[in-house]
């Protein structure tokens, strides 16, 4: 088979490394791609929102399957477009990425379908959410309705940083037309989890659960990131929990979908806040996470080619979704500045140590190719994932990995994976 992932992000790293084992596979290309997925596929420089180029590619080269990795094409319909050139595609079509794609849809669905959430109201108006906040109970939550790189949720500890938080989203349009609506929702607390699942349009299977550490310092101190490292899975997400969520988050929100006239087929990852009254929904993302699926995937031992074939064709009931009994602990390095600002084309050092390690991995995020040899080119330059026994074990491993590797202005989180100790 002939496989086209369209990414170039740590997330396609990890996708581009578990479709590499499949023995059905023996051809990767990856649309751009990075530096470090160049090593198991061919890379082309197409732009992700450039669908009809990959659509042209994908056929051209007779691509049997496309994965579609980051959430910006999948909102915009990008699998709609590839299936309009005959192609088959992994991942929600437009109708279903509103899923992640429109918080406010996200949440009025929950309600619908009684999925336990934060209570919130909806606002296209910002004098009304104005209006709104002088009662409501603080800390209160704001989030952009659209998609905002991650970066469109606010926590607002007082009614003048939510009126300033109104004013930045609604009517300074800092994150443009995401900000057209949002939602005010109530703060929850607890621990996060991610929980990463397979959907075919009517089944869900599960996969392991993550944690992720989204602020950029020690301590969960700084600016809110894409993500600074994560574990899997979850000690705090116990069977349990586990048994809960699957009957009253996972099914009805795959059924709530089908419902709609909106199958969602591809990767719901269930953003989930254990609080004292029990699991509550932060955000549904309709895409692997990245960094969750660094330590997911590598745990994962089902062909996933198999299992996304299944979820393509309906099939997924069929499939019995398996994952080690170990752990995993992914630790970002990225670059100083980040998520400000940062300066990019330094050489990377010691990648080469990762080759003959079994266990220990290295994904690219921002990472290219030039003369001088790899050099740095994103806020999050590089993974690093090593697998244990058990999370400690796990955790020890990727923190000595760390120190393979040498750039300029490295920075990286020392507490990644803290959180087990109190386990
Ligand atoms: P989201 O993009 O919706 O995941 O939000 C980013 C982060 O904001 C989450 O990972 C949480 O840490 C935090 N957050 C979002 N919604 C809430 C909420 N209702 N209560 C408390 N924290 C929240
Ligand atoms: N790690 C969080 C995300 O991928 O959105």
């Amino acid at each position: 088979m002939k496989v086209l992932i369209v990414g170039g992000g740590g997330r396609e790293h990890a996708i581009a490394y578990a479709v590499s084992k499949s023995p059905k596979v023996d051809k990767i290309y990856c649309a751009p791609g990075n530096a470090g997925i160049a090593g198991i596929a061919e890379c082309v420089d197409i732009q992700v929102m450039d669908f009809e180029e990959i659509g042209k590619f994908a056929k051209k080269t007779a691509v049997d399957l496309v994965i579609v990795g980051p959430d910006d094409p999948l909102a915009a319909g990008i699998v709609d477009v590839l299936k309009g050139y005959g192609l088959k595609v992994f991942g929600p079509d437009g109708k279903a990425a509103i899923l992640e794609g429109s918080k406010a849809f996200s949440k009025d669905l929950m309600k619908k379908f009684n999925i336990p959430t934060a209570a919130y109201e909806v606002f296209d108006k910002a004098d009304k959410a104005l209006a709104y906040l002088e009662k409501a109970k603080f800390p209160i939550v704001l989030k952009a309705d659209g998609l905002a790189l991650g970066k469109g949720v606010l926590i607002c500890n007082t009614l003048e940083e939510a009126k300033a938080g109104v004013q930045e989203i609604m009517l300074d349009k800092k994150f443009g037309i995401a900000g057209n609506r949002m939602v005010i929702e109530e703060y929850m607390t607890g621990r996060e989890v991610s929980v990463l699942t397979f959907c075919d349009g009517k089944t869900i299977k599960v996969m392991s659960s993550a944690q992720d550490h989204k602020r950029a310092g020690d301590g969960d101190t700084g600016l809110n990131t894409g993500g600074m490292g994560t574990f899997s899975p979850s000690p705090f997400y116990t069977a349990k929990i586990d048994e809960y969520c699957r009957k009253n988050i996972y099914k009805p929100t795959v059924e709530a979908m089908a419902e709609e006239g909106r199958p969602f087929k591809g990767v719901i990852f269930f953003g989930l806040m254990l609080t004292d009254d029990g699991p509550k929904v932060l955000e549904f993302n309709a895409r692997f996470g990245d960094p969750e699926a660094q330590v997911v995937l590598p745990r994962m031992k089902n062909d996933i080619i198999d299992v996304m074939l299944a979820c393509v064709d309906g099939t997924l009931g069929k499939v019995k979704l398996e994952f080690e009994d170990n752990a995993a602990v992914c630790v970002m390095l990225a670059s100083n500045g980040y998520p400000g600002k940062y300066e990019r084309g330094f050489v990377i050092q010691g990648l080469d140590k990762f080759e003959d390690k079994d266990g220990y991995y290295v994904f690219h995020s921002g990472t290219k190719k030039t003369g001088k040899g790899i050099v740095t080119n994103g806020g999050r330059v590089l993974g690093v994932t090593a697998k244990g026994d058990s999370l400690k074990e796990a955790r020890t491993r990727a923190y000595e990995a760390v120190e393979w590797i040498d750039f300029e202005n490295k920075y990286y989180r020392h507490d990644i994976g803290k959180a087990i100790d109190e386990a």
